[in-house]
């Protein structure tokens, strides 16, 4: 099985704009959602144009900030605190990555936890840790709800996470930790990839290597979920793939996501449902 992304997301966004009608007729009010975006990096420019689309789709009233990429942490900062108290925005996103002189964590630290769509917040970080309700960070989000739509219980089942970044390969830990699997982080400096990887029924790849893991590193049925992006050279120009070798893989696994097509679209559809989760709390919504 191959998990159509793109389907999945236009599911979740259904079901997101629906709920966003239903809060609207209710309150009066619009959830809103506020980017900001530092410096002209392509890839921020192309991700945070589909955020704002694909918020506009659903209802959210959203918003991008642009700002040159000399904007002072000083300057980021006041811009930060004047959004946690304007009551018509409910997320507040920063878009990363941020100039080399701004400490991007803290000015993360800076967003009202509540209002943290992206769930980097110390506050949301703890609070998923120790199993309370969060904002969870929009990838792992999207790759845990395609896990849970293969397969509903995945107590005992052995989790293989390659990559500990904060903003995928530990917040994806605690989601599987909370489902009751033996969860495994391997990342750049573990010995036996290979074979960690081939005990897993659940391979999560978010590691930026090109095509890293082989078929021979799976075990039969497992599910195989892939956050990489990477441009390789291809025939002169270039081409996106994963940090899993599709062709090898696909014929062992139970299900697996393409890239691209896969995450992608569903982290994008996470964040709107993260915005919506922020309205309803700052408004004291029933959850
Ligand atoms: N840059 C790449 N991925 C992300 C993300 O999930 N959130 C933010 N804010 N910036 C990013």
């Amino acid at each position: 099985m191959i998990i159509d992304g793109k389907k999945f997301a236009q599911k979740l966004r259904n079901k997101v704009k629906q709920e966003i009608q239903s809060v609207k007729r209710k309150t009066g009010l619009t959830p809103g959602l506020t980017v900001i975006l530092v410096g002209n990096n392509t890839p921020s420019e192309i991700y945070v144009k589909n955020k704002e689309l694909s918020a506009q789709e659903v209802g959210i009233n959203s918003k991008v900030l642009r700002f040159k990429s000399t904007i002072s942490e000083a300057k980021l900062t006041s811009v930060i605190h004047k959004l946690n108290k304007d009551k018509k925005v409910h997320g507040i996103l920063v878009q990363l990555p941020l100039p080399n002189h701004i400490n991007g964590s803290k000015i993360i630290e800076e967003i009202d936890p509540n209002k943290d769509v992206d769930g980097f917040h110390a506050i949301n970080v703890g609070n998923l840790s120790s199993g309370k309700d969060a904002l969870v960070p929009c990838t792992p989000l999207g790759c845990y709800l395609m896990i849970k739509n293969v397969r509903k219980n995945l107590s005992g089942l052995n989790a293989f996470i390659i990559g500990r970044s904060n903003l995928n390969g530990k917040p994806m830990a605690q989601l599987l930790l909370k489902e009751d699997c033996t969860v495994t982080i391997g990342h750049s400096k573990t010995k036996n990839l290979k074979e960690l990887c081939k005990k897993a029924d659940i391979v999560v790849a978010a590691v930026g290597r090109a095509n890293l893991v082989k078929g021979d590193w799976i075990k039969k049925g497992a599910i195989v979920i892939d956050v990489g992006i990477n441009r390789v050279e291809k025939k002169g120009g270039y081409k996106i793939v994963g940090d899993v070798d599709f062709k090898s893989v696909v014929k062992k696994v139970k299900a697996i996501t393409p890239v691209p097509g896969g995450v992608g679209p569903v982290t994008i559809a996470c964040l709107l449902s993260n915005t919506l989760k922020a309205f309803k709390t700052i408004h004291h919504f029933k959850k």
